[in-house]
């Protein structure tokens, strides 16, 4: 009798370490796709702005004085500094902080002070470069180029998010980790509760994780387990394709962006959103997120160490749980269809 192949395995490690996957990457994951920018909550005023890091893209959009938001490139049509600074701002002057350039809000370039006399040269031949903004249930969503609209993208997600109140939950907190890991390999562990035992027994103390389910569906992973007393989650975890995630907890929830930085070097920035701001619920909103960061922050270490083996080459692609990995062989399989489309053959 021989032996059978496993029926799933993981990606080879060169995915995880090779630099022309990562540049490939960018191109056809990162530009082609709908980024979650944040709350839209964050965007309702005149000057508010969020700004975001993805890949190297630094995007932004803000909301103008005529009241229309709008998104832009963040990156100077002059010699190509960045603009704002990433995260949630009010910006009231549109000034370029290396030769002080000065943007209007609608993107146009209104002044170039010391520039000199060019007759070559017109500001209404340099404005910013504009990005796309989509919206859905209070979610701002930023792209360069996007290869399908955001709702088709989303796949999914509005079924499974049909009976949670989202857009009533609004911002209270913003947390950002740096992991020295992969995107990938970050990801791989995010979709997969396979890891909870060992790596987050406190966690693993509040839900019944014999009946832990992991679902891969179109563009979600959906992970859920029946909660014990004093669990302060809700029970349901959800990834998105290519990089973000959304966890319930009861009368709130998180949302995350995972970011690349480089091909070891990963940010995950968390916003967590509650519908009850009232002094009385502060505890329950304290708890809720210290307790969420702590087990984000468990997951650093072991995804750091795995990235070092994925670059070492010391690393064969092993089996993948049909229990409770199907989702990443789900996410790495849409990783791959992607790159398809770009990467040279041999890659
Ligand atoms: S790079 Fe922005 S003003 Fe020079
Ligand atoms: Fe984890």
């Amino acid at each position: 009798m021989t032996d059978r192949a496993p029926m799933l395995t993981n990606l080879a490690a060169r995915y995880y370490a090779d630099p022309a996957i990562f540049e490939a990457e960018r191109q056809a994951i990162f530009r082609r796709t709908w980024q979650l920018l944040g709350p839209a909550s964050r965007l309702a005023d005149a000057g508010d702005y969020l700004a975001v890091d993805v890949a190297g893209w630094k995007l932004f959009a803000l909301r103008g004085e005529d009241g229309t938001l709008r998104a832009f490139h963040n990156v100077c049509r002059h010699r190509g500094a960045r603009l704002l600074a990433e995260g949630a701002g009010v910006c009231k002057v549109l000034r370029c902080p290396y030769h002080n350039w000065v943007y209007a809000s609608d993107g146009a370039l209104r002044h170039a002070p010391w520039f000199g006399e060019d007759p070559g040269f017109a500001v209404s031949q340099w404005p910013l470069e504009s990005a796309h903004l989509a919206q859905w249930r209070g979610l701002a969503f930023i792209a360069i180029d996007p290869a399908v609209d955001l709702l088709v993208q989303l796949g999914d997600l509005p079924a499974e998010l049909a009976d949670y109140p989202i857009e009533r939950y609004l911002p209270v907190e913003q947390h950002r980790f740096d992991a020295q890991t992969n995107w990938k390999t970050y990801t791989d562990n995010f979709v997969e509760g396979y890891h909870i035992p060992g790596i987050h027994p406190g966690f693993l103390k509040t839900i019944d994780f014999s009946r832990f389910e992991t679902a891969a569906l179109n563009g979600v992973v959906r992970m859920t387990s029946p909660q014990k007393d004093g669990a302060f989650y809700g029970g349901k975890w959800l990834w998105m394709w290519p990089n973000w995630t959304l966890s319930i907890f009861p009368g709130g929830m998180n949302i995350s962006r995972i970011s690349p930085v480089g091909i070891a070097a990963t940010q995950i920035t968390y916003d967590f959103l509650f519908a009850d701001h009232s002094d009385a619920a502060a505890d329950t909103r304290r708890r809720t997120i210290d307790g969420t960061c702590a087990i984000v922050r468990e997951d650093f270490e072991i995804c750091e160490h795995t990235q070092q083996n994925y670059m070492s080459g010391g690393y064969l692609p092993g089996p993948l749980s049909p229990r409770h990995e199907q989702s990443v062989a789900y996410f790495q399989a849409r990783v791959k269809q992607a790159l398809a489309t770009c990467l040279p053959v041999g890659v």
